[in-house]
């Protein structure tokens, strides 16, 4: 068993899914970049307590991240520029990956992969893929603080995105996430093309390119970067609607999601799965509570006024 996907494994809100040949306690994980390789979730309660994991986001070769300060808040989220900083993929290998299968007691984890070209990408995935213990591989290609060389991350050029893809495709049996961004006018289509070259699931979205400045300029050390939060849950919620009436396989839907209420409108789209970023950073329980109040009875839309 190659562990593809097979069907979106849409069932109870609450419940376990069986996707990509794993086994999710429940639909609520924590998102790409939000809880590193997963230490802080077990500093804070016990790993069981998640649907799952991404990792932050590997390359090539080591990356030690954009100049500080590299998140700054706003009414309606957060604007981060954290430059992909990771330790690449043979550290990931030789400690992450370890560490992982000895504390995070079997959670399904997807490996999520960054590049500024589609070489690096083929070598993160051939390097890893033959090792255990983790579901898939989760293939930024919509990262607002990277681009490939014609300055676009590769989702917003459906033709490097099928290239990419089809080496990718070639080195993995492994599932393959393809994460799509909310700043593509074809999303549906842009997953389609995703779909044809071979991902097994697509997830919706990442961060939005935005800019925040203050009197001395720039809030970021980076000047641009991504949005994320409660500002972006109406815009990953059309994502996933659009996807999910456009692809076969499972969608994954993820921006915003802070509460049980935001997490049942992503499934409600048409998501298998949810993911929690910003929330988790705030706090690593934050899924595990979500999760858990998924499985409460919804509250009623409009409580009637008192008499
Ligand atoms: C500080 C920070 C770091 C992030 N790092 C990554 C990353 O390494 N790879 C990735 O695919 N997405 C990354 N993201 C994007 C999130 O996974 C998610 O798609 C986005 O933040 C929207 O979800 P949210 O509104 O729940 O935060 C990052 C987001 C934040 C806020």
């Amino acid at each position: 068993m190659d562990g593809r996907a097979s069907s979106r494994g849409r069932g109870s809100e609450a419940g376990a899914a069986r996707l990509f040949g794993a086994t999710f306690r429940h639909r609520v994980l924590a998102a790409a970049g939000s809880c590193g390789f997963g230490e802080p979730l077990v500093e804070a309660m016990a790993p069981e307590e998640i649907g799952g994991l991404v990792t932050k986001s590997v390359t090539a070769r080591p990356r030690w991240g954009n100049p500080a300060p590299r998140v700054a808040e706003f009414p309606g989220g957060m604007l981060n520029s954290v430059g992909l900083a990771n330790p690449g993929w043979e550290a990931v290998r030789d400690e992450k990956l370890p560490w992982m299968r000895r504390r995070l007691g079997g959670l399904p984890v997807f490996v999520s992969v960054a590049g500024g070209r589609a070489e690096e990408y083929v070598e993160v995935v051939v390097g890893l893929a033959g090792e255990g213990d983790f579901t898939g591989f989760e293939l930024n290609l919509s990262c607002p603080n990277d681009s490939h060389r014609s300055g676009r991350p590769f989702c917003l050029d459906h033709r490097a995105l099928a290239a990419l893809l089809d080496r990718v495709r070639l080195q993995t049996q492994r599932p393959l996430l393809v994460k799509l961004a909310p700043n593509d006018p074809e999303i549906a289509l842009t997953a389609r093309v995703a779909v044809a070259h071979g991902a097994d699931g697509i997830t919706a979205v990442n961060t939005m390119p935005g800019y925040l400045a203050g009197d001395r300029g720039p809030r970021l050390g980076a000047g641009r970067g991504g949005v994320s939060g409660p500002l972006l849950l109406p815009v990953g919620l059309a994502a996933v609607r659009q996807i999910a009436d456009a692809v076969k396989v499972p969608v994954i839907g993820v921006g915003g999601v802070l509460t049980a209420a935001d997490a049942r409108a992503y499934l409600a789209a048409g998501a298998s799965l949810v993911q929690v970023a910003t929330g988790s950073l705030a706090d690593p329980r934050c899924a595990a509570r979500i999760a858990r109040d998924l499985a409460l009875p919804a509250a009623p839309r409009t409580p009637g006024p008192a008499q």
